[in-house]
């Protein structure tokens, strides 16, 4: 062992020491503040709420104040909560409220506590309490009206969270003292070399991690490794709390200070349309794009770039084609692009939706490349990206780029911002490599992709698909480890990122109550009140299962035929694309196939299937969901499906049960489902009864997990999580750049180096 190596090892043990004497301190200091949080929130709650406390504890108005209560108790923190009387009797309660812990007891063990006396109105009391479930912190304020003492409140909290955030600490602690003892370590060791040798050639080795010495590439990854972790954990879970649309317009100030957010996306969110009588209607499209990325601009501001698809969309722009969104908020642009017919036609609906939509979709619909679609895709492309461009105020803009219609765009706008950050979302499966490998203009697909400095899929396994083709089909470095393809110096990260839903959703939280949505629904379809309901929401499309689901009902009605006459199931059914043939034939099939099931087991007053073969605003799609007993999703394949998510979103009563296909992307965040294989009508159908006789408590659990990972894993995280990555990926570049300009400029290394 060489005289280095010696004395680095006494160094970290020195160090090790320090660090465990160092987490004691900290842990024994953390929690006495937390402590103090604790004394502190509950004279907060008492000072804040009291007036409101005790103006429903007088009036005697038991429910509203245990509705209040409620409301204190939503605190991640307060676990439960509870009036009590001056003589220690229960005046109202949170549901949550520990069933071993009553006024009196909480009383006597006050005044014990207190010698006897009551402790000053106002002042709080607090004591660990041991409940059988875990010991929980109880705190007691005296409340008083004047002179008149109302009794007292009592609120109870979570010990877990105060232990979760010790661990938390701890482990903090032990890094940040691990990095300490790592770097002291390497100062000392590279002083001393820098002392023997030149300075520059030593720190350009250490930086790039060149140095010949053995025993420095270890600790430089290492070090490396350490401040990449440290900062994506407090990044990602510690620091920020929940991810909210606040949380995420700091994400992107902090990362991206004064730069703008430009979205691509060929669905515009809002649509003007000319209306019969010559008024003009918004729309929103039944598009799940705009469902998750909409909110995130509406966090970030900036402008969406699209296609102005709809009648009236010319009248209400300004002379730059662009129009404030959205109606009466008003916190983004929306810029306006035109297309020509024929445009439209071979970009949209030929090389997008004849061409790469089947080609990505295992669904049996037959591809169709045509050259001449192929070409005013490249067109549209090129015009789409540079109005990305000419929306950007300055050369490094944040490029949030949408979907398999904007598969060239990325590379257009990296050749004319080499600076921007792009970030490209394939809300699509990507197909293996053999089947993509028949798609005429594949390299050049890939190359435009590959201009992103990200490029996003819902699952990793089409991540790896992707890597697959670029592997095979394109002349490229792969870093497999870093996920990461490498064109000439610049690589292009390759990341799995779920998309998700806003939370708390806009359209459930002003949608009427559960009973209500139920009963109009059903007066609208003809229900009878103790009808069984099954609710379908898709676009009109091939990929989504619509006949498979239409012959399970009819399965299920075949062997269960005490639910003739009771069970309907309603399709919303959005018609999309239907210049298109395939579309058209869609449409019939699923026509014929509602008439066949309704002649078979329908009577006066009653369809089993109910066809509304419309385009439906959300408030309409939510109380649908809301009604309904079960919602089934049967895509025969699919990114993401963001249906499945609305309907857990819209069933804030925790009842209703969700059927989902194994198809699509949704199944693997949501395993609370009913997870089906659509193509196996008997299993789809057997799934339906399980559904129609499932429990309420059954209903509940599943439920009530699946929304509490909506709620965390929302679309806020979905986008920050992908500007940080972008925002890691900037910084090294920016490092290294500094350092060729500066000190390496003769030396040949590459620009870039993924870690
Ligand atoms: O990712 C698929 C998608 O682009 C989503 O936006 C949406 O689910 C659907 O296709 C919308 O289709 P279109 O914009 O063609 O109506």
């Amino acid at each position: 062992m060489n005289r280095t190596l010696r004395f680095l090892l006494a160094l970290l043990a020195g160090l090790a020491g320090l660090t465990f004497v160092g987490a004691a301190v900290v842990q024994k200091t953390t929690r006495q503040w937390f402590d103090e949080d604790i004394a502190l929130r509950v004279r907060l709650v008492a000072t804040g709420a009291g007036s409101a406390l005790l103006q429903r504890w007088t009036s005697q108005d038991r429910v509203s104040l245990e509705q209040l209560l409620s409301d204190i108790a939503r605190d991640e923190r307060i676990m439960a909560a509870a009036a009590c009387g001056p003589d220690a009797t229960l005046v109202a309660q949170t549901p949550t409220f520990p069933a071993d812990l009553t006024c009196l007891h909480i009383s006597e063990r006050m005044r014990a506590a207190a010698g006897h006396e009551v402790k000053a109105v106002g002042t709080p009391w607090g004591m660990v309490w041991e409940l059988p479930g875990g010991d929980v912190q109880v705190s007691a304020v005296p409340m008083a009206r004047g002179d008149q003492s109302v009794g007292f409140l009592v609120l109870v909290h979570d010990l877990s969270f105060i232990e979760r955030r010790e661990a938390k600490t701890r482990k903090f602690v032990i890094l940040g003292f691990g990095i300490l003892a790592v770097a002291a370590s390497l100062i000392t060791v590279v002083a001393a070399r820098l002392s023997r040798r030149g300075f520059r050639t030593e720190l350009r080795r250490f930086i790039l991690g060149k140095s010949k010495d053995k025993e420095f590439l270890p600790i430089v990854r290492d070090v490396r490794e350490l401040v990449d972790r440290i900062a994506a954990e407090r990044e990602m879970d510690g620091q920020g709390g929940a991810w909210s649309p606040q949380r995420l317009k700091q994400t992107l100030v902090r990362h991206f200070p004064g730069e703008k957010v430009v979205v691509l996306a060929n669905r515009e969110p809002y649509i003007h349309q000319r209306q019969p009588d010559g008024t003009i209607k918004v729309m929103h499209p039944a598009s799940g794009l705009v469902t998750a990325v909409e909110p995130v601009l509406r966090a970030c501001s900036g402008v969406w770039v699209a296609h102005g698809s709809g009648s009236a969309d010319r009248d209400v722009v300004d002379q730059n084609d662009h129009i404030r969104v959205p109606p009466g908020e008003e916190s983004y642009d929306l810029r306006r692009v035109w297309l020509t017919p024929d445009e439209e036609r071979g970009y949209y609906y030929g090389l997008a939706n004849e061409g790469l939509w089947p080609l990505c979709h295992l669904a049996h619909a037959r591809p169709i490349f045509r050259s001449e679609d192929w070409a005013t895709y490249q067109a549209v492309n090129r015009r789409f990206a540079d109005a990305v461009c000419k929306e950007s105020s300055g050369d490094d803009p944040v490029v949030l780029v949408q979907d398999y219609h904007f598969a060239l765009a990325p590379r257009f706008i990296r050749e004319r911002l080499p600076r921007a950050v792009i970030i490209t979302f394939w809300h699509i499966p990507w197909p293996n490599s053999e089947r993509f490998g028949i798609f005429p203009w594949r390299a050049e697909i890939l190359e435009g992709l590959l201009g992103s400095s990200i490029v996003g899929f819902h699952t990793q396994l089409h991540c790896n698909n992707f890597v697959d083709s670029v592997d095979r089909y394109l002349e490229a470095r792969i870093d497999r480890e870093a996920m990461a393809v490498i064109q000439r110096g610049r690589p292009a990260l390759v990341r799995a990122y779920p998309i998700s839903l806003e939370w708390p959703c806009q359209w459930v939280t002003s949608a009427p109550p559960v009973a209500e949505c139920r009963k109009s629904v059903f007066a609208e379809l003809g229900l009878k009140p103790d009808a069984l309901l099954g609710v379908g929401v898709d676009r009109l499309d091939y990929t989504k299962g619509i006949e498979e689901r239409m012959m399970a009902v009819e399965r299920m009605l075949d062997r269960h035929p005490a639910y003739r006459g009771r069970f309907s199931f309603v399709q919303l059914a959005a018609p999309s694309r239907s210049v298109i043939e395939r579309y058209q034939q869609l449409d019939e099939a699923v026509e014929k196939l509602t008439a066949r099931i309704n002649a078979k087991f329908g009577s006066e007053g009653y369809r089993p299937i109910i066809l509304l073969r419309a385009h439906h605003e959300p408030p309409t799609v939510f109380r649908y969901y809301r009604a309904a007993d079960f919602c089934y999703v049967s895509s025969l394949h699919d990114g993401m499906n963001l249906v499945a998510k609305e309907f857990v979103a819209a069933r804030d009563d925790e009842a209703g049960v969700l059927l989902l296909s194994q198809f699509a992307g949704a199944a693997r965040e949501l395993p609370e489902s009913l997870i089906v294989n659509p193509y196996n009508v008997d299993e789809a159908s057997a799934a339906m009864v399980r559904a129609l006789t499932m429990s309420a408590e059954d209903q509940c659990g599943r439920m009530h997990a699946m929304r509490a990972f909506l709620a965390e894993f929302n679309v806020y995280r979905w986008a920050g999580r992908m500007l940080m990555d972008a925002a890691r990926i900037r910084r090294r570049a920016t490092v290294l750049g500094h350092l060729d300009d500066d000190i390496m400029r003769l030396a040949s290394v590459p620009r870039f180096r993924p870690s």
